[in-house]
């Protein structure tokens, strides 16, 4: 049998690391093998990537940062999701598409047609089974994120977090299905019940 992809997206600080993990180990009790990994990120070649965007200091052109985000997504997908999948195995991402949907398009400008041109070229038609929204106001998350040190992404402006944010929000109003919006903003236990709550009941677990 096959594995799942469940991709976790939000803005910054809103506690996904945490809750992939919580996940992971309610998934491995029922005996689902499970691994966890991020975005951009996951391989070699994409965390050389994730260098040059998270902490780099470069201003790139916007689309040129978008094929940056489809390439580590490429290198990631081709060695690392496609064969844990086959493998059976449970695939837990921390940030995909969504996030180049909701940083660079809404975010900086690049056009949704550009973002589906380079997601066809990069990935062909992959999806994740279910994708966790985890929402907060951008003052809570920005004032969470502030105490560790901020990457390139973390230090752009409050407006575009907030297109950021608001991004995500449409990206779930048009496919309801397969994105899911978590209220983050409450403690860590409530959060991880409703994640578990989401997942148990899409994928029919007990
Ligand atoms: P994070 O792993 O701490 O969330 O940092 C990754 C940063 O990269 C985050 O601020 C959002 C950004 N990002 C994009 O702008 N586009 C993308 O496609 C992805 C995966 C991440």
């Amino acid at each position: 049998m096959t594995g799942r992809l469940i991709t976790f997206e939000g803005g910054d600080g809103a506690g996904k690391s945490t809750q992939i993990a919580r996940l992971a180990d309610d998934l491995d009790g029922l005996g689902i093998p499970v691994l966890c990994t991020r975005e951009p990120g996951g391989t070699a070649g994409a965390e050389a990537i994730r260098t040059l965007l998270v902490s780099g200091e470069a201003d790139w052109d916007p689309l040129a940062e978008a094929m940056l985000h489809f390439a580590a997504r490429r290198e990631h997908v081709e060695k690392f999701i496609r064969p844990a999948m086959a493998g059976g195995t449970w695939v837990l991402c921390d940030r995909f598409f969504d996030s180049t949907v909701a940083y660079q398009c809404y975010g900086q400008g690049v056009s949704l047609d550009d973002e589906t041109a380079l997601r066809r070229l990069a990935i062909d038609d992959l999806q994740p089974d279910l994708t966790l929204l985890l929402d907060i106001p951008v003052e809570t998350g920005r004032a969470r994120a502030q105490i560790r040190q901020q990457s390139r992404y973390e230090a752009m402006s409050d407006d575009l977090h907030l297109r950021v944010r608001a991004g995500f929000l449409e990206i779930a109003r048009r496919e309801p299905q397969r994105v899911k919006i978590i209220d983050a903003g409450r403690d860590t236990d409530s959060v991880a019940a409703a994640v578990w709550r989401i997942v148990a009941g899409h994928f029919d677990l007990s």
